[in-house]
């Protein structure tokens, strides 16, 4: 659960999210107990008190907000570390492995190096988020949510983008 990142989410975006949940029908089911093989950060900081609205537009600023609490991309693109994801010194390098029924996957880097982004185009950019398709026609795959970030507007597709050109660049790890 990117607790990290959900910390940042605006007082209205927060409270969309619950109104949609209370609407979302009762099912009776009994998913179980979580077992955690870590041991969980110590805290994940003090409670957050009240955040502001971000802006919407094709900004940096928007483009962080939407990449980050609001479609958690960055929880994904972050290598783990022993307190999360190492958002302070890592962000976007990729690397965390998924293990899943279609074998393994590892989140690629998505920070402005060559490693990362740097060789495609915005538009090459965009089919990959929404699509899973990579320029030369090959899937990708599980568990990136591309049905889901295909509902994005051009213009938060846009934002994301920008953001993410404005990634310090990262070689892969290792
Ligand atoms: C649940 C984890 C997860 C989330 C959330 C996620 N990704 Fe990914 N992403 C992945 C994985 C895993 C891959 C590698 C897929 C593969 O190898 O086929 C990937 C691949 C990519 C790629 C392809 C880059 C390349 O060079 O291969 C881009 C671009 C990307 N993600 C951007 C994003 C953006 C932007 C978001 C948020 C809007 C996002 N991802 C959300 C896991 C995630």
């Amino acid at each position: 659960m990117p607790f990290t990142f959900y910390r940042g989410l605006s007082d209205t975006d927060l409270a969309a999210i619950v109104a949609y949940l209370r609407t979302v029908p009762a099912v009776d089911h009994d998913p179980g107990q979580s077992a955690y093989n870590i041991p969980l950060p110590p805290a994940y900081g003090p409670p957050v008190d009240s955040v502001a609205d971000i802006p919407a537009g094709v900004t940096v600023e928007y483009g962080e907000y939407l990449a980050g609490p609001v479609a958690h991309c960055m929880e994904c693109h972050t290598p783990m570390g022993p307190m999360g994801p190492m958002v302070d010194t890592d962000v976007g390098r990729g690397g965390f492995e998924f293990h899943g029924p279609w074998g393994i996957s590892v989140a690629s880097n998505i920070t402005s190096h060559e490693d990362g982004l740097a060789g495609y185009s915005d538009a090459e950019i965009a089919a990959m988020i929404t699509q899973g398709v990579r320029p030369d026609g090959s899937p990708m795959f599980p568990p990136m949510p591309y049905g889901f970030l295909a509902n994005m507007t051009n213009e938060d597709l846009a934002a994301i983008i920008l953001y993410l050109r404005n990634l310090p660049p990262l070689p892969d790890a290792g």
